[in-house]
């Protein structure tokens, strides 16, 4: 029946009928205060926001929900229908899934829901799904002086952020944004509304800690919070050896360093290699007597450039971070890009001669563009403290993660390009060993991985999901191209 609904809709969007009367209309328009369709300025407004200029879409319809309940009436309208659901947050996936990818699906702009509590005795946090990074922090600090984990672009939102991971500067201190959920409201494909912690409805809150966008939308979190961090200093060190084992060995002395047994939580670091130059930022969170005796520019010679910069003040410290990400990765601004990531583990780096054989490909093989970047990102620490079938987030034993990233300021990513960061990402693989499954970051969407995404991003804890999926949305109701299905039969 559901199937036939579904069938018979996209006949009619495909002869221009749908928005002349639908049942999807006729259903939604009285249930909530705000609903566009294919035409309207409002539809408009969301479904241009493709954060990846290289995946077309076309919502079945575009909404604008003001509590939790209309997110319910949306949801009832749209299954009623046989049509798919994703709510938008921040607008962020690079596949475009806030905007459902490329299935059709009713969106939910959460935009509505900002509504935002400190409870002074707990200090747990409650936060707005729709509420973008930016705001999470000036909130938590006007709030109480109080922090918690995330990435580093204000623009990305919570919804979409602390659903899937969340990995920030403070990870390896405070764990990931989604280890600071301790309870979360949600509407389910049945359209009710429930709330979900580690005691109530906990296959719920396990699936929605990693892998949300396939079983219900996240109407607000609960979230623990830490006082915010004191003095920090933030560093850069930037290196032009033009000498490709030169360039190789300084890689080599990174990984080796970060993969220090005890190394200090207090230290993040990433290291990005660009076509011209390699970069050793991060931010130390201590005082600058703390950072200096680390010594990280005897640990790394060679540096063209360094800096350290001294922040007594976390809202300015995270500002800074968001400047960075705006200049390296174009920050909120839609382009065409492709990206692909992977993990490390302590076990699985680079040996050397795998190190000197990447910067040997990196330096002769024609990328397609020359505004590419390869990101490694230490992590491990608190995240790697909470066992990995606790949460849907299941890579807990990523020390490093690989993000790779190319943009094309003038049209679709070439066909070369794409090559480039596959080959690059097989390069990586550590030892080439078979047997290491590849691990890749669900907030880094690959729809080039097509069906092998949710292995790739959920790793063992796919058939517990697959179980609960089954379970609470049989009929696919949550969906983008890669979210977790009902396991085949
Ligand atoms: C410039 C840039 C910098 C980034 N930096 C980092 C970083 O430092 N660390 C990091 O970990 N990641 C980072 N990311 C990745 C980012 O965390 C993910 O892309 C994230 O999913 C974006 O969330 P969003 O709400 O902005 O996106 P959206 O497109 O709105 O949502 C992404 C997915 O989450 C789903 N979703 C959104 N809200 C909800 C909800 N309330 N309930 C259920 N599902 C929901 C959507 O349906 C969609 O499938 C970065 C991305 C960009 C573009
Ligand atoms: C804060 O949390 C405590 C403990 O759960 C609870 O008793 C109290 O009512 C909460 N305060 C507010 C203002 O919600
Ligand atoms: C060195 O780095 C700092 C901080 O990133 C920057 O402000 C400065 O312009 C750089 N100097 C040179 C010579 O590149
Ligand atoms: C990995 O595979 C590539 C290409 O197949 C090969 O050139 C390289 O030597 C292999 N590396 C190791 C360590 O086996
Ligand atoms: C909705 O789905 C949940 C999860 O499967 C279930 O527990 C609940 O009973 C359902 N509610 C209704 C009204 O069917």
């Amino acid at each position: 029946m559901a199937r036939f609904t579904l069938l018979h809709l996209s006949l009619l969007a495909g002869a221009g009928l749908v928005s002349a009367a639908s049942p999807l209309k006729d259903c939604l328009e009285p249930a909530i205060s705000k609903v566009a369709f294919e035409g309207d300025i409002l539809y408009q407004a969301t479904a241009v926001k493709r954060y990846n200029l290289d995946i077309d879409l076309t919502p079945a319809a575009v909404t604008y929900p003001e509590s939790a309940a209309e997110v319910a009436e949306v949801v009832r309208c749209a299954a009623q229908s046989g049509l798919h659901v994703q709510a938008i947050s921040g607008g962020h996936s690079y596949g475009n899934y806030g905007l459902g990818g490329s299935s059709g699906a009713v969106v939910v702009n959460l935009e509505n829901l900002q509504q935002f509590s400190m409870n002074t005795t707990t200090w747990q946090a409650t936060i707005g799904s729709g509420t973008l990074l930016g705001d999470v922090t000036k909130q938590l600090s006007d709030n109480g002086g109080r922090a918690m984990s995330h990435g580093t672009c204000p623009q990305v939102g919570s919804g979409g952020h602390f659903t899937i991971g969340g990995l920030g500067p403070t990870s390896r201190q405070f764990g990931a944004a989604l280890d600071h959920i301790v309870e979360v409201e949600v509407v389910l494909a049945n359209s009710s509304i429930v709330r979900a912690s580690a005691t109530h409805n906990p296959d719920i809150f396990f699936a929605v800690k990693g892998a949300a966008s396939g079983f219900a939308i996240v109407t607000e979190f609960v979230v623990r919070t830490e006082p915010e961090p004191g003095s920090a200093v933030k560093y850069s060190y930037s290196f032009d050896f033009s000498d490709t084992a030169a360039r190789a060995d300084l890689f080599a002395k990174w990984q080796a360093y970060v993969a220090r047994p005890g190394l200090t939580r207090k230290l993040a670091s990433t290291l990005t290699l660009l076509e011209h130059g390699i970069f050793i930022t991060g931010t130390f969170f201590g005082t600058q007597e703390e950072y200096d005796s680390l010594k990280i520019g005897d640990e790394f010679p060679g540096a063209n450039n360094a800096s350290a910069v001294v922040f007594k003040d976390w809202v300015g410290l995270v500002t800074s971070w968001g400047e960075d990400v705006a200049l390296e990765l174009g920050g909120a601004i839609p382009s065409h890009f492709y990206s692909k990531s992977r993990a490390f583990t302590a076990e699985s780096l680079l040996s050397n001669d795998e190190v000197h054989a990447m910067f040997q490909y990196l330096d002769n093989v024609n990328k397609g563009t020359l505004l590419w970047f390869a990101i490694f990102d230490f992590q491990g620490g608190a995240i790697n403290d909470v066992p990995s079938h606790e949460t849907a987030y299941a890579h807990r034993d990523a020390l490093v993660w690989l993000q790779s990233y190319a943009i094309n300021l003038f049209g679709e990513v070439s066909g070369t390009t794409v090559e480039f960061l596959e080959r690059l990402n097989e390069l990586t693989l550590a030892g080439n060993a078979t047997d290491v499954p590849y691990a890749a970051y669900a907030g880094y969407v690959d729809p080039r991985l097509g069906q092998d995404g949710p292995a790739a991003y959920w790793g063992d804890n796919l058939p517990r999901l697959q179980r609960i999926k089954k379970e609470i949305d049989p009929n696919d109701v949550f969906h983008n191209p890669q979210s977790v299905k009902v396991a085949a039969a």
